[in-house]
């Protein structure tokens, strides 16, 4: 209603709501090799197009004469209370979709703002222990690149549950990056021109391993972590990784229900469904067609899940799926890009505006009526 009455007078938001004039105007505003790395994916980018398609062909039937006055979107995950079933995806360049190179930190702040929870990539372009402080109440959690070195995986794993961090997200589908023709063509891909390795430069392991000042010679810095990227994890490496810490750990990346139901028989605490915005493989089945086979394999164990969400419409409907969280990905940025920290909050405000509104004219008051009515397929 406030933006229909403000309307009245001539006045329309500063940022819009939906995600195509969203990311129309992102593209405009932003670097050309920062557009590229956010908006491109794998290949041709067939499946992420399908990612985002996809919901086309799951609908919700609503209910009537329900009293859905007031609706509940708050949720409990992992010993978290949140007040939205929301969080903002890991994303390695959030840092530098501001100006001012310091986007983690805009998100962070949008987290601190909002209460929806921000994961931070170990390629954060701000030390984490900064990021995370910026997130002020709302509960951040770190996402993990597995380094080759298993002293540095220790010590980035140790900072970030030293920072606060209520989780461990690892990352299963990047051990070495995907074919984007987007960033292959311009020759650009941000690491190697010494962009969000902050958390390897702050790091006294790396720095130890390096044996220099990494201010001193950024190129060595960027070459050593060339050579560290990507440790190859095998369902072998699990003990070692539930070994690292005491906080809960979710592994992302999981698409497949034999690999669901293996994770939570080796004691993995939540599972990550998401085929990373379809940036790591192309020729994939859309993110949101697998998961209701995650969820069904993972039991009681919670599945969080993104890849294509583009409006609160997609969220209520990756919920009725059975997702216990959803996460949102490059229209954050987008919002970070137009207007940093609050831009980032707007777009997340909108997605939850729109998810509330559709849970109350679909008479769908809480979570649980979403997860009981479901979605057919179309
Ligand atoms: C990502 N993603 C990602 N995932 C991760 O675990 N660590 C990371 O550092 C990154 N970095 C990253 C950069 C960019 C530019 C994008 C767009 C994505 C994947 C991310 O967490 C999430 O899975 C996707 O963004 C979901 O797809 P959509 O909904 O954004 O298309």
């Amino acid at each position: 209603n406030a933006l229909y009455f403000a309307g009245l007078s001539g006045k329309t938001p500063d940022l819009p709501v939906d995600f195509a004039t969203l990311e129309a105007r992102a593209a405009k505003a932003m670097p050309d090799s920062v557009r590229d790395y956010v908006m491109g994916g794998c290949g041709d980018e067939a499946t992420q197009d399908a990612n985002a398609s996809a919901f086309a062909h799951w609908g919700m039937v609503p209910r009537m004469l329900v009293d859905c006055a007031t609706r509940d979107l708050s949720i409990d995950l992992l010993g978290m209370k949140l007040p939205s079933p929301i969080f903002m995806a890991p994303i390695g360049v959030t840092g530098i979709c501001t100006e001012d190179g310091h986007g983690d930190i805009a998100a962070a702040r949008a987290s601190a703002e909002t209460g929806v929870p921000f994961i931070g990539s170990t390629l954060m372009n701000d030390p984490m222990e900064a990021v995370f402080a910026a997130c002020g109440d709302t509960p951040a959690l770190y996402q993990l690149y597995t380094p080759k070195n298993e002293d540095l995986a220790a010590s980035l794993v140790s900072r970030a549950e030293k920072a606060g961090a209520k989780a461990l997200v690892v990352t299963l589908d990047t051990w070495v990056t995907g074919w984007r023709p987007r960033d292959l063509n311009s020759g650009n891909f941000p690491q190697l021109r010494g962009h969000v390795l902050a958390n390897y430069t702050s790091d006294p392991v790396f720095r130890d391993l390096l044996g220099k000042d990494p201010a001193e010679d950024v190129q060595a810095a960027v070459m050593l972590w060339v050579s560290l990227f990507g440790k190859v994890l095998t369902w072998d490496d699990l003990p070692w990784l539930r070994g690292l810490t005491s906080l809960p750990i979710l592994l992302k990346g999981i698409c497949h229900p034999d690999d669901a139901r293996r994770a939570v028989d080796a004691g993995i605490d939540g599972i990550y469904c998401s085929n990373h915005g379809g940036r790591q493989a192309n020729g994939g089945i859309a993110a949101i067609d697998m998961l209701p086979d995650v969820v069904k394999a993972a039991g009681d164990t919670p599945v969080l899940f993104d890849s294509g969400i583009r409006s609160g419409t997609d969220v209520v409907k990756a919920l009725a799926m059975g997702a216990a969280a959803v996460g949102i990905g490059r229209p954050y940025c987008y919002g970070l890009a137009l207007g940093g920290a609050a831009g980032a909050a707007h777009v997340l405000k909108s997605i939850l505006a729109e998810a509330d509104l559709l849970m109350a004219v679909n008479g769908m008051p809480t979570l649980d009526a979403v997860r009981e009515a479901g979605v057919t397929r179309i």
